[in-house]
């Protein structure tokens, strides 16, 4: 048989999806496996979600709909953006897709042209780079300071005739670190100065526990060349749901839905339907998943440091981003066969030397799982 695609053979399997699958086999071997590997909030969808699409199910809202999402999704999208993030940006500028993974895929077969280069700042989520290599473009990276986890000037030395786009992730997977303004007014400076679109992944938005979160997109000059991107998966504990979306610029929007169009569609219409009563919806299911979160964070970054490792600032998201001063693959390893804790070494993030811990689980598992990290760190050679 002749072979299979060049471009994908190159491109490696999920590490995050890897990792939880290689603790999902010991745990059904009957190891006693804590799996703080995975990037999934561990409550269920608020109960009002879920009813309202049960209901839509009930009234037959079972249909293909608009391929770009259903209006009233699209509207409460576009109310929000305007009223959270100051992005105002009409309905018709609104993608809704099967989760903001879906939308960022989408965003890239838009965008890009072969061989354009898309900057990505390190660490990074891992699937950044497959999206800009499978959409034909070239990921250029770009490593924040470690001291603080912020962009300076250096950035400008990735920027080429061919740079397309940047990518922006705050709050941070998997550092749990947030931009400030002034890396952000950085990036919009660049941006602006080289005609070069922002792509902003906002997913973490709803987590953040240290600092404001800013978009991008509401700054000076920014409307026409930003790409917005957030979901429902974090914020509303709605990862099984695949509801995300995008807002763009109107030739952007058009360009993304045309590939929705001739791929998925749209997501399942009930599904939808939820989104709508997450965000119409009382909002205080998602104050009490962030404090939860947050009095997890304070337990194992505190932990942590007491064991003597340097942790990110861990302003936002679900993660605990620590620096082992060593061989991070090898680390994580050990932990998961000798401690038999799974979390997921730097390397997948382009970081060697860090490995990030989820603390999206009980806080007995949590503290479980700090007992056996410590106690195999007192005693390893
Ligand atoms: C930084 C980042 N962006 C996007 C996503 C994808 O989210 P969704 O479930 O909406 O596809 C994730 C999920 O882990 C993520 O961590």
């Amino acid at each position: 048989m002749k072979p299979l695609s060049e471009k994908i053979s190159s491109i490696p399997p999920s590490a995050t999806i890897e990792i939880t699958d290689r603790a999902r086999r010991m745990k059904a071997e009957g190891t006693d496996v804590i799996s703080l590997s995975i990037g999934e909030p561990d409550f269920d969808t608020p109960r009002h979600i879920t009813d309202a699409c049960i209901d839509a199910l009930n009234e037959g809202k079972t249909h293909y709909e608009a391929s770009q999402g259903i209006p009233e999704l699209r509207e409460a999208i576009s109310e929000k953006l305007k009223t959270d993030n100051e992005v105002d940006i009409g309905a018709s500028g609104i993608v809704v897709a099967c989760g903001a993974k879906n939308n960022i895929y989408e965003a890239m077969e838009a965008c890009l042209n072969p061989c354009e280069e898309v900057v990505i700042i390190d660490p990074s989520w891992v699937s950044y780079e497959p999206a800009v290599r499978i959409a034909g473009g070239v990921p250029v990276h770009h490593s924040l300071n470690e001291k603080g986890f912020q962009l300076d000037d250096s950035l400008l030395e990735k920027i080429t005739a061919k740079t397309k786009m940047v990518i922006l992730n705050t709050p941070s997977n998997p550092t749990g670190s947030v931009l400030s303004k002034d890396s952000l007014n950085l990036v919009a400076d660049i941006c602006r100065d080289n005609d070069i679109i922002a792509l902003s992944d906002e997913i973490y938005e709803k987590l953040i526990y240290e600092k404001d979160h800013l978009s991008i997109g509401s700054f000076d000059g920014m409307d026409d060349r930003t790409i917005t991107i957030n979901g429902f998966s974090k914020a509303y504990a709605m990862t099984g749901w695949r509801i995300g979306y995008a807002a763009a610029p109107q030739d952007m929007a058009k360009a993304m839905t045309k590939v929705q169009q001739h791929t998925i569609s749209h997501p399942a219409t009930f599904a939808m339907w939820g989104a709508v009563a997450a965000l119409k919806g009382d909002q205080s299911c998602v104050a009490d998943m962030r404090a939860e979160f947050d009095s997890r964070r304070k337990y194992v970054c505190g932990e942590l440091k007491s064991m003597g490792f340097t942790v990110a600032p861990a302003e936002g998201a679900f993660y605990a981003f620590v620096n082992i001063n060593g061989d991070d693959m090898e680390r994580g390893d050990r932990w998961l066969s000798e401690a038999h804790v799974a979390t997921t070494p730097g390397t997948a993030f382009n970081a060697p030397g860090w490995i990030r811990i989820s603390y999206a689980a009980k806080m007995d598992t949590l503290k479980e799982a700090m007992r056996r990290i410590r106690e195999f760190e007192d005693r390893r050679d």
